[in-house]
């Protein structure tokens, strides 16, 4: 992708976010002492359920919504004192598409760049839509697009200005599976040519396939950043239960190398693993089960859902 590179200097974070508080007018307090910081050139994903808080902590980075107690710098500028320094630096795709149904990709997309003050550049907005696969639609009205191609004109619009921030809230939500994948493609083009990424996502898979970092968030609060990599072996985890056919009052001592704990009034087993490492132990846990005279009902398992993890965090925090 041709996008300009403007990269600040790479020490400088690209986003700064220090004790933010946001509480809206309806007394809802939807972000919590959030501190945050976004290295230049990443791909940052913000990873949590509904209204976790998501789209107003991106609302407020961009300058749209009211920040509250605390600060925000992008590429070292102050969101507020420095409005138009930093609005220019970002490009926004938001959750909620609104485009203009009668006006055509080319248009919308040149309309947005002179928002911004820009002199025309047809060669770069050229660029672009060939980048977004949209180049054979310039001359169609928006109304005429299918929903993908609509959010990609959107991230199109987000780049007319050359921004070095690009912000993408949710930009796979309704998407296919194969657009998702030409997506993340889009995303790591972008990312190669200097632009830092920061999106949001329910999904943990958009997580890992994209993102270098993956922040979590649950109800207003930063709840851990880590590299991908490291949250995804945190979420590998799986539990098995085992169903026994009899009751048991405790775990017998030949089983108690495996930390099992025991559910249901004692007629139940159930054994954590993790899915990335070489030996889960199930084999060797089946055939101690067996040789502790036990004998199997049932077996089940169950992946750690996103729901789940949330909680697991939660707990840890508390702990
Ligand atoms: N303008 C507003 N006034 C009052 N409350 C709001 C406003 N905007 C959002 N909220 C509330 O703030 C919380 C966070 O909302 P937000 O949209 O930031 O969540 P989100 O993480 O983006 O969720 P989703 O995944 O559904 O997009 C929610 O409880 C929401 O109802
Ligand atoms: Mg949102």
């Amino acid at each position: 992708m041709s996008t300009s590179t403007k990269a600040a200097d790479s020490a400088t974070p690209a986003v700064e976010v220090s004790g933010l508080s946001k509480v809206y007018a309806s007394g809802h307090q939807a972000l919590k002492d959030v501190n945050l910081s976004i290295r230049s050139g990443e791909i940052f994903a913000l990873l949590g359920p509904n209204g976790a808080g998501k789209t107003t902590l991106i609302g407020i980075i961009c300058g749209l919504v009211n920040p509250g107690v605390g600060h925000i710098r992008v590429d070292g500028f102050d969101v507020v004192r420095e409005y138009r320094a930093t609005r220019k630096r970002i490009g926004l795709v938001p959750q909620e598409l609104t485009t203009d149904a009668f006006e055509t990709v080319w248009d919308t997309v040149n309309f947005s760049r002179g928002l911004f003050g820009l002199p025309k550049h047809p060669a770069y907005i050229e660029q672009i839509l060939r980048d977004l696969s949209l180049w054979e639609k310039r001359d169609n009205k928006m109304l005429e697009l299918s929903g993908g191609m609509k959010r990609r004109v959107m991230i199109a619009k987000a780049l007319s200005h050359e921004p070095t921030v690009l912000f993408l809230d949710e930009p796979t939500a309704g998407v296919d599976v194969s657009l998702r994948r030409d997506m993340w493609q889009l995303v790591s083009r972008l990312r190669d040519n200097g632009v830092t990424i920061i999106l949001t996502t329910h999904y943990i898979e958009e997580a890992e396939e994209m993102a270098d970092r993956v922040g979590v968030i649950n109800k207003g609060q930063i709840m851990l950043v880590e590299q991908t990599s490291a949250l995804m072996h945190k979420l590998g985890k799986k539990s098995l239960t085992v169903q026994l056919q009899e009751p048991i009052q405790a775990i017998p001592e030949a089983l108690s190398g495996y930390a099992l704990e025991l559910e249901a009034d004692g007629s139940e087993l159930t054994y954590t693993y993790d899915t990335q490492s070489d030996h889960t132990g199930i084999t060797g846990l089946l055939a101690a089960i067996s040789a502790a005279g036990l004998h199997l009902r049932d077996l089940r398992t169950k992946q750690n859902s996103l729901e789940e993890i949330f909680v697991d965090l939660v707990q840890e925090k508390r702990a």
